[in-house]
């Protein structure tokens, strides 16, 4: 496997906070990294050095092979970038804004103007493609940067919380998109505070918590790595207000409603127990269900609680 992204011990200080703190590793040609981690953790700091925004204090980035430094040129001409918080051009239109992007790398003619509108046909703005970008919803403007991000026709595509503060509908047509690129063949680089996007987008998760990377893996096998946090909900046809905790299986217990979540490192011993107990008190199981860890719990249990 080819690694289309390698980061070795990327490291960035604005005066004395070190934002990224010795970082590495890679990304292989058609993943869809994710790069998740809470506010402040370092993404967009790290997406910036990536994408040669500002260079590193320490460190090297190999783009498709290339590196950054030595190579800027090349390297860039490998990557789209949706940065965090971008703006289009609000004078121009939509179609103006990819056409000004297209400028900047080079690309002229009428062959970019079929592929410009192409893109904005793909993000659902055909309709409006010569109205000014300052009509438009953030949602619709999203769309439009990421038109911009991908006129060059890149292997690699960043995107820094490229859903953020959109609607669902908007949502699931970048999350659509995202899909789409990645099966022609695209890399992506996602930033993200949202585990539930990047638990159904990614192939592969970087935890990232104050500038250092917790763990790097498959979102399921993030997930098998933290066993104890599995669990049974349960209910009972009748409450029997008994307390779990003093059980030894019995690692936590939390109210959900009407039912009990239950942790254990041995599901299958509380359950048995479990069965045991509504006999007793001549009740009957009305639902039980064992739960693998979430990617969740993964997270919360790796920086320390702060999900935001
Ligand atoms: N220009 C800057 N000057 C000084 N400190 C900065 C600057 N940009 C970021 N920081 C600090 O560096 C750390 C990492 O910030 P960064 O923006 O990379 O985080 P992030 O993971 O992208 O967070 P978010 O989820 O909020 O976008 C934070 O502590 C932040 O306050
Ligand atoms: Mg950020």
């Amino acid at each position: 496997m080819q690694n289309i992204i390698r980061v070795e011990n990327l490291t960035k200080k604005y005066e004395e906070l070190i934002a990224v703190n010795d970082i590495s590793f890679s990304v292989e040609k058609g993943d869809i990294f994710g790069f998740l981690g809470p506010n402040g953790a370092g993404k967009t700091t790290t997406v910036r050095m990536l994408t040669g925004v500002f260079p590193s204090d320490n460190g090297e980035i190999y783009l498709a092979g290339y590196n950054l430094k030595d190579n800027p040129f090349q390297a860039k001409q490998k990557i789209g970038v949706v940065p965090e918080l971008a703006n289009a051009y609000l004078d121009l239109t939509a179609l103006e804004n990819i056409l000004f992007m297209a400028n900047l790398y080079g690309l002229l003619g009428s062959k970019v103007e079929k592929k410009a509108e192409e893109l904005l046909n793909t993000f659902n703005l055909e309709d409006r493609m010569n109205d000014k970008v300052k009509k438009f919803s953030k949602g619709m403007q999203q769309r439009v940067i990421i038109c911009m991000a991908l006129i060059n026709d890149p292997e690699i595509i960043f995107l820094d919380e490229p859903t953020s503060g959109l609607d669902v509908e908007s949502r699931r047509l970048i999350k659509n998109i995202i899909l789409e690129l990645n099966d022609k063949g695209k890399t992506i680089f996602l930033t993200t505070h949202n585990i539930n996007e990047a638990n159904s987008l990614c192939n592969k998760i970087a935890i990232i918590n104050k500038g250092k990377i917790a763990a790097i893996n498959t979102p399921e096998n993030l997930k098998r790595t933290i066993k104890s946090s599995q669990s049974i909900r349960v209910s009972f046809d009748k409450d029997i207000a008994f307390k779990f905790k003093d059980w030894d299986v019995v690692n936590k217990v939390k109210k959900e409603g009407d039912k009990y979540r239950i942790y254990t490192d041995t599901p299958d011993e509380l359950i048995f127990k479990l069965t045991n107990l509504a006999r007793n008190h001549k009740t009957k199981i009305r639902s039980i269900n064992t739960l693998d860890p979430s990617l969740e719990d993964v997270f919360i249990k790796l920086t320390g609680g702060d999900k935001t």
